[in-house]
């Protein structure tokens, strides 16, 4: 039997696509390439040595999704696809509703059709809006404040409704904090399209000399050093949570919220310091205005993850700082190689 992991070409899916096959799982794997690219697919195999099925298909095509039932016995799905920047999703609702949810309601759908009743979602902490402290239990208050954050809850309760008339549905909804860093080979990582709109992939365009200096969103929050304080995350850890989580949902049946965070809380001028320590790389900062919808601090209680995954995290901020820059670093070579072989 198969996982099937949906956008698994992308920052996190593709990270867990190399743990799910180091953990000597099966794996299938969907995109559609609107933010990852094909390159990521083939450095997974290569990090691996594994082969697996590859489907470039848009969860709105139920044909093309029907059809990668059809070929594969699959039995728990890791559902990551859908589009994800917070400042787009408030320009464009309707693209983020109907591609995030009908995509979805379409992937359960066709599930169903084929008695695949397990499914991993992608979720964020971004369901916790401003909590009213730290830190973050599963149990707290769920609010947004952008479509982006809203399609993530909606489908959590969606999710959720599945498991009420049919006792087969294993539902397991991993809240993500901050994911950051990258896989130690440097072959797979998080590069966004344009302008970064997160902190640790616009510190490392400063630090490569694409950007001139990082604006730091306000400093006059209530934290140690009044800049924004989050909960950030190896992403080699949160993918390795995955691997758990297929697991349980594997022994498990109904809807369960996990929080995937390390419960430490660092600052954008901790982040700032902990990358030039780690890489020996300055980087270059301006103290700007807050960004609308920015919290002052969220960070986890992982400790549900531990009890019930048996998962913590154990990589520390400098490994993430120096894996995300090798990751840049290793990307830029590649690319000068391709650019002097085309001359
Ligand atoms: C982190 C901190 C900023 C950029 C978002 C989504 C969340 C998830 C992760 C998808 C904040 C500050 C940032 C910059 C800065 N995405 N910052 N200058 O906003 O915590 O979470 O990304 O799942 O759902 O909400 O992450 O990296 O954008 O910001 O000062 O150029 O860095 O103010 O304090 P965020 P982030």
């Amino acid at each position: 039997m198969s996982v099937l992991i949906t956008g698994g070409a992308g920052f996190i899916g593709s990270h867990t696509c190399v743990e799910l096959l180091q953990a000597g799982e099966e794996i299938v794997v969907v995109d559609n390439f609107v933010n990852s690219k094909p390159a990521a697919v083939e450095a997974v195999k290569t990090i691996t040595g594994k082969d697996f099925p590859f489907y470039e298909v848009d969860l709105l095509d139920e044909e093309g999704l029907e059809r990668v039932f059809s070929e594969n016995q699959i039995d728990c799905v890791i559902h990551f696809a859908g589009l994800k920047a917070v400042g787009e999703s408030v320009q464009q609702p309707l693209r983020y509703y109907h591609n995030n949810l009908t995509g979805s309601l379409i992937l359960c759908r066709v599930m169903e059709r084929h008695g695949c009743k397990r499914m991993v979602f992608s979720s964020s902490a971004t369901v916790y809006g401003n909590p009213h402290t730290v830190p973050i239990t599963e149990d707290f208050p769920l609010s947004t404040t952008n479509p982006y954050g809203s399609t993530k809850l909606m489908l959590e309760r969606i999710f959720g409704d599945l498991c009420v008339p049919d006792p087969e549905w294993s539902v397991t909804l991993l809240r993500y904090f901050n994911p950051i860093g990258a896989h130690e080979s440097g072959l797979i990582g998080e590069d966004p399209n344009g302008i970064p709109n997160n902190l640790m992939p616009y510190i490392c365009q400063v630090a490569a000399g694409k950007l001139d200096h990082l604006n730091v969103f306000g400093n006059d929050y209530p934290t140690h050093d009044g800049t924004g304080v989050r909960d950030y995350i190896h992403v080699v850890d949160l993918a390795k949570g995955h691997c758990n989580a297929v697991r349980y949902a594997r022994q498990h049946t109904g809807c369960d919220a996990i929080n995937l965070g390390t419960g430490k809380g660092y600052s954008v001028l901790d982040i700032v310091h902990a990358f030039e320590t780690a890489t020996g790389v300055k980087v270059p900062y301006e103290i700007a205005p807050r960004r609308a919808g920015d919290i002052p601090t969220c960070y986890a209680d992982p400790s549900k993850a531990k009890r019930v995954l048996g998962w913590e995290a154990k990589y520390g901020l400098e490994d993430m700082c120096r894996s995300a820059w090798n990751y840049i670093q290793k990307k830029q070579e590649r690319e000068g190689k391709e650019r002097r072989s085309e001359d």
